[in-house]
């Protein structure tokens, strides 16, 4: 039995989604994501909840959840920065801006900060190439960076 439940409101996303899917087991990524829209994480309490709805094994959704990379599988901070590490941003300028959140907020990929803010993750092309470099800021894109912009937005998070 899980301790975890969609809220009322997730649950009736759910619900909404599940119209469209011809068998509810098809269901695994917009259940999980709706799970990691909830919490900002996908816990094993909450892969218990999932294999119960859509009729799976929890190792069956574990298997899918460790899969794929978008899922945290731990708690993240706060702020998700997930920075573009692909070619057009990282020729115009990413290095710089992972060097940035480095020296100032103290984290690398992979990472979350100390006080449990700010999580870093690097990520393949986001589909915003002609904004490069970019980041995204709790799912809101943040295009044509410099490390001044950048600055102004980890600032407007604290
Ligand atoms: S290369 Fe960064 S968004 Fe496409």
């Amino acid at each position: 039995m899980s301790k975890f439940i969609y809220t009322e409101e997730k649950e009736k996303e759910f619900q909404r989604i599940a119209k469209k899917y011809p068998k509810i087991d098809a269901m695994m990524l917009p259940a999980l994501w709706l799970v990691q829209e909830q919490e900002g994480w996908v816990s094993p309490d909450a892969m218990i909840f999932v294999a119960d709805k859509l009729n799976k094994t929890p190792i069956q959704v574990y298997e899918f959840a460790t899969f794929y990379t978008m899922f945290n599988l731990k708690p993240i901070g706060t702020y998700h920065i997930e920075l573009c590490k692909t070619l057009s941003c990282m020729l115009m300028g990413a290095p710089e801006l992972k060097k940035f959140i480095k020296e100032t907020i103290g984290i690398e990929p992979g990472q979350t900060s100390e006080d449990g803010r700010f999580h870093l993750s690097e990520v393949e092309c986001q589909g915003a190439c002609g904004g490069a470099p970019m980041i995204a800021l709790n799912h809101t894109y943040h295009e044509n960076l410099t490390v001044d912009k950048l600055k102004t937005i980890i600032e407007g998070c604290k």
